[in-house]
């Protein structure tokens, strides 16, 4: 076989680099915290590095190195880990290089936690971390007047769905600063739809609890770099700061997850598309944010950068009394936090998932508690939309 194999093939195959013992058809769970050495001297070669081989779970064990290749297959880097959370990994992803003193710049729609890690934890630390609005450009080269460390975004920003030009920022920011990392959270959009390392950033980071397990039954997290910078993520972060691991079964659960990938973001896309589409008519419906819709704000970026529009939208209502209503009178899709799974999710950003933003940080953010979010799942869309409808309906009328 000469031919490039496609990216459906390879994440189900892999590189099948890692021995199976017994030829099952799906590789063992290695459920075990250590490995044994024939002799000292192995375990001290392995230990330098002299020999491969297992050491030690928090270091390294087969079930995580089988999803990692085809984990970095996906985003197209030399190499990927995985973590116990995507919080996991992108407190290791940043922590690793960020000490006191050092300049982050971060885009002011992001996910909460990773708000939190940065506006309190980080520059409690002593780090300098400043927000801005990497839609903006002018912002953004204004925040990089000073020399800045680590820049930091996501694709497709939760909660409101506004889009980065990844491409852009990452050469503005590395024609200023080469060594300036360019940290994207990828977890929205997934490998499959865009690469960020193949536009220009450095490091890739995921909540691997969402589309890419796809099946809400793990959390998980992902880091994907090059070799090079992920010996201090490895090395650093997860082995000796987080120790942020990934169980085995986990990655297993994580690895079977990323066989479907492709065939449930083509119906996630295509179901978000038909539910985007009808919102957009709907009575009480004041706006929606989808990255496949013409009024999205930054459509254009969407056409270069995203093979698919994924199935995250969020929506506005008249006020949050009513958002609250239609959230209560769900009956199919269903009222809990997280995104990317079979199931249809609805959430409310503004007392949920972004509840720790202050009012003024949610408008700086570009939200208000009238937002809601849905994750469209793998349903029929005649029956969410249905749903929604009724809701909305009750909602509305009481
Ligand atoms: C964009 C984004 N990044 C990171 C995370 C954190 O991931 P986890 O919950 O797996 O720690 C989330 C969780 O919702 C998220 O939405």
């Amino acid at each position: 076989m000469s031919k490039e194999l496609a990216i459906s093939t390879k994440l189900i195959h892999g590189k099948r680099e890692i021995e199976n013992p017994f030829g099952s058809l799906q590789m063992p769970i290695f459920q075990t915290s250590t490995f044994k050495f024939d002799n000292t001297a192995q375990g001290a070669a392995r230990f330098s590095g002299e020999e491969c081989g297992y050491i030690y779970s928090r270091i390294g064990n087969p079930s995580t190195t089988l999803v990692e290749e085809r984990l970095a297959i996906l985003e197209n880097t030399e190499t990927a880990t995985v973590f116990a959370s995507g919080m996991g990994a992108i407190s290791s992803a940043t922590t690793s290089f960020l000490k006191k003193g050092s300049r982050l710049i971060a885009d002011k729609t992001i996910y909460s936690c990773s708000f939190d890690l940065f506006s309190k934890m980080l520059t409690e630390f002593g780090v300098k971390v400043e927000f801005v609005d990497f839609t903006d450009l002018k912002q953004v080269r204004r925040a990089l007047r000073r020399k800045a460390d680590m820049v930091y975004f996501e694709t497709m920003a939760n909660p409101t769905m506004k889009l980065v030009d990844i491409e852009k920022i990452c050469t503005i920011v590395h024609e200023k600063y080469p060594d300036c990392l360019c940290v994207v959270d990828n977890t929205f959009a997934t490998g499959l739809s865009c690469k960020p390392c193949d536009l220009g950033a450095d490091i890739v980071v995921h909540s691997a609890t969402k589309y890419l397990n796809g099946h809400g039954d793990i959390i998980a997290g992902v880091v994907c770099t090059s070799t090079e910078l992920m010996t201090q993520i490895k090395g650093m972060g997860l082995k000796a700061l987080t120790g942020s691991v990934l169980a085995p079964m986990d990655a297993f659960l994580l690895n079977r997850g990323l066989k479907t990938l492709p065939l449930r973001l083509e119906k996630h896309s295509e179901n978000a598309m038909k539910v985007a589409a009808w919102l957009e008519t709907r009575d009480g419906v004041e706006e929606v944010y989808y990255v496949g819709l013409k009024s999205h704000p930054q459509y254009r970026i969407a056409k270069k950068q995203l093979a698919y529009t994924g199935g995250m939208i969020a929506f506005e209502l008249e006020n949050p009394q009513i958002a609250e209503r239609m959230m209560n009178n769900v009956k199919l899709c269903i009222l809990a936090v997280s995104l990317g799974d079979c199931e249809t999710l609805i959430e409310h950003p503004g007392s949920m998932t972004h509840s720790n933003f202050s009012e003024e940080e949610m408008i700086e953010a570009g939200f208000s508690k009238n937002l809601v979010r849905l994750s469209v799942g793998l349903e029929d869309a005649d029956d969410i939309i249905a749903d929604l409808d009724q809701a909305l309906e009750a909602a509305l009328k009481a």
